[in-house]
């Protein structure tokens, strides 16, 4: 979950559902080879799959020429906004690190797994595949030296998601933001941010709720998503703390306190889309703490 609000590149959290598994193995073939068991459309080709891309960025560093097999059982659905592109480069090299017996931490698989997300949307972003890969929230400071920060949040952080059926391409959503901010814009979502993370390392859910304003994508972006502001005044009368776009959209998410909230504020968000004859999905999940993880090892 990306941005959260008003953390646009620098800010996102691991979320426990919808959730993707990855079948890594080891190949003696000389080119690595994806099989797609998701019902999904994904490219095959490991030159254009940014799971393939990611971990030849990662043999590179090794000097490897080890060649990997990876069937994707996703259910993040690509163009969600829900971070479908980076939990395959992010699984993708963990897995194949995990194989190889561990030579990076998961925070040196950052930079790697980043080379996806460049392959995907033209940018090498990490505000989502850092939480994949570390879990919880994660504040990426600096881009050049990279420098990641884990964000301690309250454990009664739930988040519903609202996934539309329309698919945007991440890079098509970042093409139309604008490339300049005013100074004032630029005071606000810096205090919003401050706020934000303040508010998640102090658990002080009101300055949370307060914080979770974004003035620069998603005045630009939410024009993209059909019954955008609906959806989100829904989210806030069911009792959400704060709702705005999933990463690049067109999904939506909404933060509450108690799970029972954030079913109602779930609810309420479809229920928009419903009236107005779109399908959409929901999820409703706790921030994940762990990040990705080795299921079965046989
Ligand atoms: N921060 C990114 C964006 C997340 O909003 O474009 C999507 O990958």
């Amino acid at each position: 979950m990306a941005n959260v609000g008003p953390g646009f590149d620098i800010l996102g959290f691991a979320l426990n559902q919808p959730g993707d598994e990855i079948l890594v193995e080891k190949s003696g073939e000389n080119v690595h080879s994806i099989i797609n068991q998701s019902g999904l459309s994904l490219p095959l080709d490991p030159v254009k799959n940014v799971s393939t891309v990611a971990i030849d960025s990662m043999l590179n560093q090794l000097g490897s020429t080890q060649k990997f097999r990876l069937t994707f059982l996703k259910k993040i659905a690509p163009g969600s906004g829900i971070g479908s592109s980076a939990a395959s480069s992010a699984g993708a090299v963990y897995g194949a690190n995990h194989l190889l017996g561990s030579p990076f931490t998961n925070r040196e698989l950052v930079p790697f797994a980043m080379k996806g997300e460049e392959a995907a949307s033209g940018s090498a972003h990490a505000d989502n595949v850092a939480p994949a890969l570390l879990g919880g929230f994660v504040l990426v400071r600096s881009y050049d030296p990279l420098d990641i920060i884990s964000i301690p949040g309250p454990d009664q952080l739930y988040c519903s998601v609202v996934h539309p059926d329309i698919s945007i391409a991440t890079k098509d959503s970042r093409k139309i933001l604008k490339t300049t901010v005013s100074l004032e814009k630029a005071i606000t979502q810096c205090g919003n941010v401050a706020g934000l993370v303040t508010g998640l390392i102090t658990r002080d859910y009101r300055l949370i709720s307060d914080s979770m304003h974004d003035v620069i994508a998603e005045p630009v972006r939410s024009f993209l998503i059909p019954e955008y502001e609906k959806v989100k005044k829904a989210a806030l009368e069911a009792g959400a703390l704060g709702c705005s776009i999933s990463g690049s959209g067109p999904s939506i998410f909404a933060l509450s306190e108690h799970e029972d909230i954030a079913v109602r504020a779930g609810k309420a968000m479809e229920n928009i889309f419903t009236v107005a004859g779109i399908g959409s999905n929901v999820f409703i999940s706790q921030v994940n703490k762990q990040g990705m993880n080795v299921m079965t090892s046989e």
